[in-house]
């Protein structure tokens, strides 16, 4: 499953085609390792709001030291701008006077980081100035290349504190193939982050359920909560049972095999949950399927297969979880959307609708939750597993160049960004879809 066009343009003769021709480059993006900084380089910190003493103490906190001011030649792994204090159309300016003469100096796969306030809490043209913040990191993202990601931070006014787990993600490789994307910090729910005790194990204590984990993406989600400190509960079907066996052994956590979709599927995980922890803290509903056809030529099984795997079987399990009372206190759930959801994708009415409705899943429950408990989605690309495999060659190997990274995505990429969601640090992120995509030219 390697990315052969990938291996042939980092090849003296591909560099050639590179160079004459003008083909797709993809470059080799960073991508965390145990022990590695949160950022490899100089950092610059610009403009003038309300975070800019938040800022100071998340990088503190995070260990990135190397805050520069600009210097001719230098070179840049990361930019950060507090964009707050912008409150018309006329000082979005500054954007420009701040970026355009340090952009030439950026390092390869830099992170641009801009902060804004969440829109809809505003009004008149602080509102406006704030909403046009999307326009500049969604088209930065697409103009910088190099495995440059630009993501736009809108932090509620009082989550000024909150700001950390998601800095720590955006500015780190963690964040490898997302971009040009917008996250909200503190809209809905709880404004204040619980603190973070050990950097290098957040998850320490904490208990993940994580369907479908037996290959795949939801292996490396296992293997990413377990490097973080979980412990976890992989959930496959009884066809994977000897693979999830193998791979709970290796991450010293426990598993259940049986099919989301069950009528006792729900209570099943319920009473195993209760009998084995008492409770669970992180629940990601990641298992997944496609029964692709055109919906002319669409049979009723097909479509009732997805939506009862994708979507009905998260909706049940969550809903049988909090009423049991089971998901502690804040607990954190996680659906896996897709880009089909928000973008529609030929033959997939059937997956787009059930990835579709897991972003609805997170708008329903968002604004309800109590106790911190969050929940947020990913919204994978085209990211590189068995089941992109079954791709046919040719639209596999269109559909992993349309994005501004020119490459899929790997299972971890994925994984990383649920990481971020589950970090007690990360209480104020809360509502949230945020696309895994590398920037896909398809949807919003
Ligand atoms: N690979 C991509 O490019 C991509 C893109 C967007 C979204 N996604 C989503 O990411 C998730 C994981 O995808 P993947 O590529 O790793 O797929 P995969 O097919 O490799 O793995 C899916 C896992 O879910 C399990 N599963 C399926 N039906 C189940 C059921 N009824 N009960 C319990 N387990 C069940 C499978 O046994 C398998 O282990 C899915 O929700 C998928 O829709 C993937």
């Amino acid at each position: 499953m390697s990315d052969r066009y990938q291996s042939f343009t980092s090849s003296p003769l591909g560099q050639l085609f590179v160079k004459n021709l003008g083909i797709p480059n993809p470059v080799r993006l960073d991508r965390w390792k145990v022990g590695s900084p949160v950022v490899d380089g100089s950092v610059v910190v610009g403009g003038d709001g309300r975070l800019g003493a938040a800022i100071s103490a998340a990088l503190d906190s995070l260990g990135v030291a190397n805050v520069k001011t600009p210097t001719e030649g230098e070179k840049y792994k990361a930019l950060v701008f507090d964009a707050t204090g912008i409150t018309k159309a006329e000082e979005l300016v500054g954007l420009q006077q701040f970026f355009t003469p340090l952009l030439r100096g950026l390092r390869s796969c830099a992170r641009v980081v801009v902060l804004g306030t969440v829109p809809e809490l505003l009004e008149g043209e602080e509102r406006i100035a704030q909403r046009a913040l999307e326009g500049v990191t969604r088209s930065l993202g697409k103009e910088i290349g190099k495995g440059t990601c630009v993501n736009l931070v809108y932090v509620a006014p009082g989550a000024e504190s909150t700001i950390e787990s998601t800095l720590a993600f955006y500015l780190s490789p963690k964040s490898a193939y997302v971009s040009g994307q917008v996250v909200r910090l503190g809209a809905t729910g709880t404004t204040k982050a619980e603190p973070v005790a050990d950097q290098t194990k957040p998850l320490d204590g904490k208990i993940a359920i994580v369907t479908g984990a037996s290959r795949g993406i939801g292996e490396q989600i296992a293997r990413v909560l377990h490097r973080d400190g979980a412990t976890v509960l992989g959930v496959d079907v009884p066809q994977a049972a000897s693979e999830l066996q193998s791979l709970m052994k290796e991450l010293d956590g426990d598993y259940l095999t049986l099919d989301i979709t069950g009528t006792d599927a729900p209570q099943r995980i319920a009473q195993h949950v209760r009998k084995e922890f008492g409770g669970v803290d992180i629940v990601v509903h990641n298992a997944g399927i496609t029964r692709d056809k055109k919906l002319a030529n669409m049979a009723e099984d097909r479509w009732q297969s997805v939506i009862s795997v994708n979507l009905i079987a998260p909706e049940r399990i969550t809903a049988e979880l909090l009423s049991q009372g089971l998901i502690n206190k804040n607990g954190r759930i996680i659906g896996v959307s897709s880009i089909a959801g928000i973008a529609g994708n030929l033959g997939q009415t059937n997956y787009a609708a059930s990835k579709a409705g897991v972003i609805g899943f997170v708008d329903s429950l968002a604004a309800g939750l109590k106790d911190g408990i969050t929940i947020n989605a990913v919204a994978p690309g085209f990211i590189i597993t068995q089941m992109t495999a079954a791709v046919p060659f040719a639209t596999r190997e269109v559909g992993q160049r349309l994005n501004a990274m020119n490459q899929g995505g790997l299972p971890v990429d994925v994984a990383e960004a649920i990481a971020w969601y589950a970090s007690p640090g990360s209480t104020a992120v809360n509502g949230n879809v945020v696309r895994v995509c590398g920037q896909m030219m398809l949807g919003a």
